[in-house]
């Protein structure tokens, strides 16, 4: 089934039956963004290997209403080059934005985004390289003239590490939930589920630094 707009940037290839150890979470989130009549942002923060980039991908699957966009910052950090993926996304096609300022550009997103988008920025932290505004301005899109829309960042850092305090303003107080750390049941579970599947490097790091032995 294919449920997002363009899976070549986030590949659903695999996504286990059971997201072991996180469907309280999901649930959560997911009915938050249902419920959610206007915009919604939430900050998804978890240390490496805890999940957060199969949550998005479970949320694309459990919110198949919602017309899906997946941004990974670390690959793409500038504003312009987070807007002009959107864009291009949104359009189904590709296009050099040449000379248009960036300002233009947002203006034009705003218009050619769907009313019922969730918009998904893996890796957020990374942002604080760039001191972005896209954040601010895609969390108070109804405000500017555009549509609702349903913001998820997913994050190794808290998000007053790399937003500056009118972007943490406009964000929901109770909208920040907490990946910990898998139990070593719950480890040993994931990995049960055979190389290939999972990506060994990040949970066999972590069972190393908590001294479990597979
Ligand atoms: N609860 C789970 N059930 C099954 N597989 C899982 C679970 N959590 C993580 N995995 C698998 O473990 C690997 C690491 O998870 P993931 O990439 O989502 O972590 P992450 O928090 O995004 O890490 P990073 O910060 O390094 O990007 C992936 O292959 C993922 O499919
Ligand atoms: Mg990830």
């Amino acid at each position: 089934m294919k449920v997002i707009s363009n899976p070549t940037v986030f590949s659903q290839e695999y996504v286990p039956e059971r997201f072991i150890g996180r469907e309280d979470h999901i649930s959560r989130i997911v009915n938050i963004i249902k419920l959610s009549e206007t915009s919604s942002t939430l900050i998804i923060r978890g240390n490496p290997g805890t999940g957060k980039t199969l949550l998005g991908k479970y949320l694309f699957r459990r919110l198949p209403e919602f017309r899906g966009f997946y941004v990974n910052c670390y690959v793409t950090s500038t504003d312009r080059g987070i807007v002009t993926q959107l864009l291009n996304e949104a359009a189904g096609k590709s296009s050099d934005y040449g000379n248009i300022p960036s300002e233009t550009l947002f203006k034009t997103l705003l218009k050619r985004l769907p009313q019922r988008a969730l918009i998904i920025l893996d890796e957020a932290h990374s942002l604080k390289r760039t001191r972005t505004q896209v954040v601010y301005l895609l969390s108070r899109s109804s405000e500017l003239g555009g549509p609702n829309l349903n913001l998820v960042l997913l994050t190794i850092e808290e998000p007053e590490m790399f937003l500056d305090s009118s972007t943490i303003s406009g964000l929901g107080k109770y909208n920040r939930v907490t990946l910990q750390e898998y139990s070593r049941e719950e480890l040993f579970e994931i990995i049960s589920i055979g190389p290939g599947q999972v990506s060994m490097k990040a949970l066999t790091q972590q069972m190393h630094w908590r001294g479990y032995h597979t």
